[in-house]
Order: C-alpha cells, then structure tokens, then sequence
C-alpha cells in the first residue's frame, strides 16, 4: 500500500482551469487574481450584460495591478495586462463552464436556495474530479455541499474584499472535505499568492465570527450612548492599532450585509446572544443608509 503524506509545502498546486460563478465584488476578483496568476479562468454571470460589467471592472482593476508591478516598464505592463485578459473567458452557461474545470468556485447571491439550485445543476456537468468551492460568508459549507455527490470534494475558499488586495484566504474544511481536496486548495491558494488559514466549518469561520460580532457590539454601545461614532472608531484605531474603527467598518461593508449576516445566524443559533440582531442596523437598512455604499450609513460620504 503506496502511504501519502500530504505536507502543505509537498503538495504541488495541480489547478489549471478554473471556473468563477458569479461575476459582482467577490467573483470579478477572484478572477482577476487567478488570471494573473497564470490560471485559465471561465467566469459565469447570469446574461451579457454583467457579464460585460464584470470584465470591465477587472480590465480597470488589472490595469491599477500593472501600473504597481511595471512602474517603469510600460511593455512589461502592457503585457501583463494582455496575457491577464488572454486567460479570461466568460460565459453564461454554468454547466458549459464547469465541463474542462478543476476548481469551481462559487461567488453568487448568499441566499442558501439560489446555491443549491447552482450546484444541483453542475454537479453532473463537471467532471468527477473537479472540486467544488463556494466564498460564502455566513453560510455552512457542508449544508451547501449536501446537495452534491462530491463532499469529499467540497471546500470553503473564503476570500475578503477587494480580493486583489487582501492577502487572506480561508480555506475551510468539513467533516467530509478529503484530505487531498483540502491540499489541492491550499496549494491552490499559495499558487494565487494568499496567505492561508484553515478553518472548520463553523458561523463566520475565523475572520466574520469575530468581526461581526465586535461590530454588532460597537453599534450597541453607540445606541446606549457610551460613547460617539467618532469617539469609538478613534479608541480602536490609536488604542487597539486597528486600521479602521468599528463603526467605519460597517459602514465600509454595508450595514444590509452585516445585518443579514446577524440574522440568518441568530435564527439557526437563537441562544447565542453574540448573534443577537441590532435594532439601529435594521432601522439604518430600513432606511437605505447602507453605508458607503449608498453614500450614507453612521456617517456620511461623497457619492
Ligand atoms: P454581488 O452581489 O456583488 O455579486 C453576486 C453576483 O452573482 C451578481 O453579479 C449576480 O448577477 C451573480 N449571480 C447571481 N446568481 C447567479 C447564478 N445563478 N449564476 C451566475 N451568476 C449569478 O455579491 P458579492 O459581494 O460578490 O458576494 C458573492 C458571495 O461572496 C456571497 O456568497 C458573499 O457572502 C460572499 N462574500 C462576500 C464578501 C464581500 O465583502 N462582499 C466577502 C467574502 C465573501
């Protein structure tokens, strides 16, 4: 019996073809990043025109990478940008997109529904080897994976906005998640150039399971009157060293996503008062003060 040992850095990355489903913030980056990264990359959208959208954004985005990379070298940008775009194709047939693929990695609505539906759909169209990703934030990996015949190949690959720029990835792993699958993203992740954490399969992972519920918290303490908006995110930054405040920070996310965030969790873990919702989030989404986003949230912005 041949024994494999699986070492993270014995484990060379075997991904080619990627698939991205879902081309808005998260999907168009992890496109960029991949292509850039010398990956052949299918991106699905839901008809044409965000399909145009999404490929416009990362020819603005790839162009900002090259400007950075070639300073003083405007053949070498020129390049790069060519061969980035070169590795792109889009499409709006997920089911065509998943036929020559390694990695599918899911970037759509976060709405539990709408997953399974895409994954249903996929999982006969992709070959048995393909493994399967989704970037979901608050959702379980395992739940989505449930609907699938490869949980062995299913993992979390959660990425952080704007994902050319943050070096984190977490790459999470369920019961079910193989070891091979599980080495096969790591190595995947290091061939993108992220910096990987594994994580098990619970709400938020490591990064949203702590920062939701400090943001959740420091909008409390705004409603109990404790202290300003202002006052708050000048305690963490020059206090805690954070490089935003907390009350900065929900409005950087957008107070619908935190919000939904709250919710979806204090339903399936009533008990947990970490997870309780907050009433000046709900009215703050009531009233379209989303953040920055919408260009007012707990402060305001220039549109
Ligand atoms: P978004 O709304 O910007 O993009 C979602 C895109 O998916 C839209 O362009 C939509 O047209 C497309 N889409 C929806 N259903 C589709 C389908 N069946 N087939 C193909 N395309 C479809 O959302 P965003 O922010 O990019 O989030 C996507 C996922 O990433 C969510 O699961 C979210 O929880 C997760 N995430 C978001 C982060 C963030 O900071 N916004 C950070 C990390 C993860």
């Amino acid at each position: 019996v041949l024994k494999r040992s699986f070492s993270a850095s014995a484990v060379r990355n075997t991904i080619k073809n990627v698939t991205v489903i879902g081309g808005g913030l998260m999907g168009s980056g992890i496109a960029q990043v991949a292509a850039q990264t010398g990956h052949n990359v299918t991106l699905v959208e839901m008809n044409a025109d965000l399909l145009k959208k999404a490929e416009d954004s990362i020819i603005i985005n790839v162009g900002r990478v090259a400007k950075k990379l070639y300073k003083d070298d405007p053949d070498g940008a020129k390049k790069f940008i060519e061969n980035t775009r070169s590795r792109i194709q889009g499409s709006t047939s997920p089911t065509e997109a998943v036929k020559d693929s390694d990695l599918v990695i899911e970037a759509i609505v976060e709405k539990l529904g709408s997953k399974h539906a895409l994954f249903k759909s996929i999982d006969n169209a992709a070959p048995s080897k393909t493994i399967f990703a989704s970037n979901t934030s608050s959702l379980s990996i395992g739940q989505i994976a449930s609907v699938t015949s490869r949980k062995d190949k299913f993992t979390g690959l959660h990425f952080f906005n704007p994902v050319p720029v943050m070096k984190l990835l977490e790459v999470v792993r369920t019961p079910d998640t193989s070891d091979e699958t599980y080495q096969s993203a790591m190595a995947w992740g290091k061939a993108i150039g992220k910096t990987c954490i594994t994580c098990k399969d619970t709400p938020g992972f490591v990064v949203n399971r702590l920062l939701v519920p400090y943001i959740a918290e420091s909008v409390r303490m705004l409603e109990r009157g404790d202290a300003s908006a202002r006052d708050i995110d000048i305690a963490m930054k020059l206090g805690a060293g954070y490089p935003m405040g907390p009350i900065e920070l929900s409005d950087y996310v957008g107070h619908d996503t935190t919000l939904s965030i709250l919710e979806g969790w204090h339903e399936k873990f009533p008990d947990n008062p970490l997870f309780n919702p907050s009433s000046a989030l709900r009215k703050l989404v009531d009233e379209g003060k989303l953040g920055i986003k919408s260009g007012e949230g707990f402060y305001k912005y220039n549109k």
